[in-house]
């Protein structure tokens, strides 16, 4: 038998939920910060293969978590290129910068040498090796939010420039999206080949898009990535967030699971993605602020609604915020251990 984990994204349920947290191993543990602090710049501290397999553990020694996310990061794979300035500001967060004209789609995400990120596959090796069975999630943004950080320059609002710049030149932004993807695609197979044992396709910034943009735009070029993971038979969850309005073009993604966020009932989800799919969410971030009696009757009642889906794997609908108690999340994990449908 799987882990918990890997049994739940394979649509088999079992009596007890697993669970893990977006963003489990970031600010908000003091032994995340600890290991910060020993390599100046962020990336760095992604490219050090060592701290980085020991971050990916953290949460799962400290939260008793079901499954480890592979410590790295969405704007990792855009490293190798020549073409951007790629940085992340302590306070202020990333900074993409263009070497080039962004409408010279060739010149932007070309050449691309893969073999530049062979650490990330030195992480996955050495996380497997030293924690054979603990399930290992591999991640990568997909092509609309990755694109996002070059046309808007770093993080954003609205998504104004990338939206303005997908309607004035839509053949430019149909080829960075192909591009991208491609590009996506080596990334994640990388990752697989290393060893992980699901992966996680992160869409955190396409609810900036109406469902018929979603479909015009996007949709195509998503599936293709999602189709490409799938090949290799690893289960994927497509997340994504801000999309209520759009589960119904979402649904068609070639996915295992769906993970969503608080912004629509798990059970509104299930209703619309279909019984058959595993949903993974969808508790609020902020709702680790409430008091316990409160935050308990909401993780039981989002433990509830995910019986309604072949399989449900609980989760935040977005990432840990840095100023949460790890306490409160550590509660939280034995909550969903303990909850018993039978
Ligand atoms: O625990 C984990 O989830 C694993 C590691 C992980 C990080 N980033 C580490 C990180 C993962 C899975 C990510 C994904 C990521 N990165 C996303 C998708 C998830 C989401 O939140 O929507 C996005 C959009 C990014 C881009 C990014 N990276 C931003 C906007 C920032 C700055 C703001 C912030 O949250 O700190 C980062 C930096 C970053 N990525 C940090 C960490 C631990 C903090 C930097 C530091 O410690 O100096």
């Amino acid at each position: 038998m799987d882990s918990p984990f890997l049994e739940a994204i394979k649509g088999r349920r079992s009596s007890t939920a697993p669970v893990w947290f977006m963003r489990q191993a970031g600010r908000f543990l003091p032994e995340y910060r600890r290991l910060r602090a020993k390599e100046k710049s962020f990336f760095d501290l992604c490219r050090n293969v060592e701290l980085a397999v020991e971050i990916t553990a953290l949460p799962v020694k400290l939260l008793k978590v079901d499954a480890a996310i592979l410590f790295s990061d969405l704007l990792v794979p855009l490293l190798p290129l020549k073409s951007l300035k790629v940085e992340i500001k302590e306070g202020i967060g990333p900074i993409v910068e263009s070497l080039v004209p962004l409408t010279e789609s060739e010149k932007l995400l070309h050449p691309y040498n893969i073999e530049e990120l062979g650490f990330v596959a030195e992480i996955v090796s050495g996380f497997k090796n030293a924690h054979p069975y603990t399930p290992l999630i591999g991640f990568c943004g997909a092509p609309f939010t990755l694109l996002s950080y070059i046309l808007e320059r770093g993080s954003s609002k609205h998504y104004h420039s990338t939206k303005r710049f997908m309607f004035e030149h839509p053949e430019a932004f149909r080829r960075l999206m192909e591009l991208a993807t491609e590009l996506l695609v080596k990334y994640a197979k990388m990752q697989i080949s290393a060893g992980v044992d699901a992966f996680q396709v992160f869409d955190s910034w396409v609810g900036a898009l109406s469902p018929e943009d979603y479909e015009r735009y996007v949709f195509e070029h998503t599936k293709k990535l999602v189709e490409e993971i799938s090949k290799t038979k690893i289960p994927v969850i497509y997340f994504s967030t801000g999309t209520c309005g759009s589960l119904k073009v979402i649904k068609k993604l070639p996915c295992n699971a769906f993970s969503v966020d608080w912004r629509i009932s798990l059970e509104d989800a299930i209703n619309i993605l279909g019984k058959h799919r595993v949903i993974q969410g969808n508790l609020d971030p902020s709702a680790l602020f409430l008091p316990k009696e409160e935050l308990k009757k909401r993780v039981e009642a989002i433990l509830i609604h995910g019986r309604k889906a072949d399989a449900h794997i609980f989760n935040l609908g977005h990432g840990v915020f840095p100023d949460t108690d790890p306490d409160k999340v550590r509660w939280v994990v034995e909550v969903v251990h303990s909850f018993r449908w039978d």
